[in-house]
């Protein structure tokens, strides 16, 4: 069921089916308002947004299906989008993952980089003028304190001389607050706002999916060390919805505080650079 857009806010959650984003959706629907998840797969996607109604007692949550590892379907998405929705308001970029083995991705691109962070520079500059025309309107964007320990080698961004998990996920996460922060300078003045934010270490499919049967043997422990999805999902809550930051831009978030991120995260010679090559390498400098 889908809510009237002219009095209900429109928020577009990716990696709504899981972990953080899924909590983040249960928190933003029980507020109203029309919250659209994106998944990959159907059959799970379709469940989530059964439990989904359930849990929040919110009739209005909808669903779109995307591999957002795959520019192809990124450009879909936001085709699909557009076409069922007349206005977005809040978009939260959130879906991402660390793969401990090299992969590729259908485009040819590294599976880290592609999904953590061109799938946050494509959907979101796709559906940047719905944005604007929905302004005030908000971006979130799920980064990682990991950022602080990316090592940035701008003649291989693809990882294929050297590469490990965590290394490709710390740079996936740096290009988040490269984004973030050279998107609130493009943005200045149009009344959309973006901001990034580390969620803290949460007991989510994120530790359990990568490393196998020992980390899913592990879940318990892990759940007792970490935060739960709720409480990892409060700062992007706060951020998508708080008053307290209608006007707050180009800043960086941990438990629904301004904090620093790191000085390398926030070089502004290095952010345009990112853009430039993630707008060649997803085409959208031809259509943008
Ligand atoms: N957990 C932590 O400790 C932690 C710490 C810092 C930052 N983060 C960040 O938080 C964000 C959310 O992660 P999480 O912890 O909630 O992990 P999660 O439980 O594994 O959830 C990840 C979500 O992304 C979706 N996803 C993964 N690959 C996808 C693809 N190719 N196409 C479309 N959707 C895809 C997943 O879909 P499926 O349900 O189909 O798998 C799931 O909905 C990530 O950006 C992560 O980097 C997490």
């Amino acid at each position: 069921m889908t809510a009237d857009p002219t009095t209900h806010p429109v928020f577009l959650i990716t990696g709504g089916t899981n972990g953080i984003g899924k909590a983040a959706a249960r928190a933003i629907a029980a507020q109203g308002g029309q919250v659209v998840i994106v998944g990959r797969d159907r059959q799970k996607t379709e469940a989530t947004v059964a439990e989904l109604r359930q849990a929040a007692g919110a009739p209005h949550i909808d669903y779109l299906l995307a591999d957002l590892s795959s520019l192809a379907e990124v450009r879909q998405l936001a085709e699909a989008f557009a076409a069922r929705y007349p206005r977005l308001d809040v978009l939260v970029n959130n879906a991402g993952a660390l793969f401990t083995r090299r992969r590729q991705t259908v485009d040819g691109l590294e599976m880290t980089f592609a999904l953590n962070h061109l799938s946050y520079f494509l959907l979101t500059n796709l559906l940047l003028d719905r944005l604007k025309a929905s302004a005030p309107a908000r971006i979130v964007n799920v980064s990682s304190g990991a950022e602080a320990g990316a090592r940035v080698d701008w003649e291989d961004l693809q990882m294929t001389r050297t590469y490990n998990g965590f290394g490709a996920y710390a740079l996936s996460k740096r290009c988040n607050l490269y984004f973030t922060y050279e998107l609130a300078r493009r943005l200045q003045g149009t009344g959309v706002v973006v901001n990034a934010l580390h969620p803290g270490a949460v007991a989510t499919g994120f530790w359990a999916n990568p490393f196998g049967r020992m980390s899913r043997l592990l879940m318990p422990l892990t759940r007792l060390i970490m935060r739960s999805p709720e409480k990892g999902a409060e700062t992007v809550v706060y951020l998508a919805t708080s008053p307290a930051v209608a006007g707050v831009t180009g800043t960086y978030f941990v438990d629904k505080r301004v904090r620093n991120s790191s000085r390398a995260s926030r070089d502004v010679a290095a952010a345009q650079r990112l853009w430039q090559i993630s707008a060649h390498l997803t085409g959208w400098a031809a259509v943008g």
